[in-house]
């Protein structure tokens, strides 16, 4: 059931909801989450089932303020410190040592917790409304609403549509950022990046003043991180990365779905009124196709094609996050068994 989430009355259910140890749906300003209390072994379980999430990937929690991540982590190294003091409430989630017993199902049998303090007003109106149930709420774990593997929704509908309509969603309106915070290992003594958003890495150094070191994906001492596995954010379409002038040369096909920042020439009017050929204009600005990617995804699967062509984004940092994305969900295409029908020409 989707509900206005900036009424005060439905704040409070949800918040009695979530003390209750069931699940809510909750807008952030980078996706929608699905949200139970971090400290309710039960409720996380539920959304390991509701999501079909493995048991092995870890959840991030949702906190009010740096005091509240407190409760979660010990040890907070400085550098860490100053990335909450330059980025929280907003879309970054810090990797920290996790307090021995505290929110363990949440953790995944990582010694660490992702902890994350979202600056959309909805959430924070929850997380103040859960602090003050009894007990206290201190922490709402919230992976990404969707199905484990698939698109992360970013308005209420989306979320409806992958988890049905008997889950409790507090309409917040669509994302504003679009795609899932950034993610910044703080535990091996240096910041390490585990998953690009809108934050930049550049930010990040200059923030807390060091230089960013490599995650190695698969490597030893990187914690696993679904966000990191190479295929994932899929539609059911199969997604092809492709550059301009390759795009350029194809010529309209049915069944196949266009979303490329210079339309070729013949796409406008050749596509244009087609249902069974979608095509959408990316916007030149990164942070204007983050906050539509997911649901421009979602739209042009949702038209019923096969396959879905986009043209390979610029390769500046700004675009770090929707490169990102774009990669894994044409790589998820390739994998999933479900990934849709072999694209032209192949
Ligand atoms: O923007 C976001 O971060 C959204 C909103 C709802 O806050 N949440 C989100 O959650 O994207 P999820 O579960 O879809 O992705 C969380 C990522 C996963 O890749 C997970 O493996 C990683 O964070 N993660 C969580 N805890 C971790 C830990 N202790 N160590 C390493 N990675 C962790
Ligand atoms: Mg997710």
């Amino acid at each position: 059931m989707i509900v206005d989430g900036n009424d005060p009355k439905q704040i409070a259910q949800a918040a009695q909801c979530v003390a209750r140890g069931e699940l809510v749906g909750l807008p952030t300003e980078t996706v929608y989450g699905l949200g139970a209390d971090a400290m309710q072994d039960a409720a996380v379980a539920g959304i390991y089932a509701a999501k079909g999430r493995p048991a092995d990937h870890p959840l991030i929690v949702h906190v009010i303020d740096a005091q509240a991540a407190r409760h979660f982590a010990h040890d907070v190294p400085a550098f860490a410190q100053r990335l909450m003091d330059a980025f929280w409430p907003g879309p970054l989630t810090l990797i920290l040592p996790r307090r021995p017993g505290v929110a363990t199902a949440c953790a995944a049998q990582q010694d660490s917790i992702g902890l994350r303090c979202p600056s959309h007003p909805v959430a924070r109106a929850l997380l103040k409304a859960c602090a003050q149930t009894t007990p206290a709420v201190l922490g709402i774990a919230a992976p990404s609403a969707n199905r484990f593997g698939r698109i992360s929704p970013t308005t209420a509908a989306h979320v409806a549509q992958d988890l049905g309509d008997a889950l409790l969603v507090l309409d917040g309106g669509p994302c504003e950022v679009g795609i899932e915070s950034t993610i910044v290992d703080c535990t091996r003594g240096v910041p390490v990046l585990l998953r690009p958003g809108a934050i930049t890495g550049a930010q990040i150094e200059s923030a807390c003043g060091l230089s960013l070191a490599d995650s190695a994906p698969g490597g030893q001492a990187a914690p696993r991180a679904s966000g990191t596995l190479e295929a994932h954010y899929a539609p059911r379409a199969s997604v092809h990365l492709l550059e301009a002038a390759e795009l350029a040369r194809l010529s309209p096909a049915h069944g196949v779905a266009v979303y490329a920042r210079r339309l070729p020439q013949h796409l406008p009017h050749q596509f244009a009124g087609d249902r069974l050929a979608p095509w959408r204009r990316m916007p030149d600005d990164a942070a204007l196709a983050a906050h539509e990617l997911f649901a421009v995804l979602r739209e042009l699967d949702a038209a019923g094609v096969t396959d879905i062509l986009v043209e390979r984004p610029p390769a500046d940092a700004a675009w770090d996050g929707v490169r990102d994305r774009l990669q894994r969900a044409a790589a998820a295409s390739l994998h999933l068994p479900d990934g849709g029908a072999a694209p032209p020409n192949r």
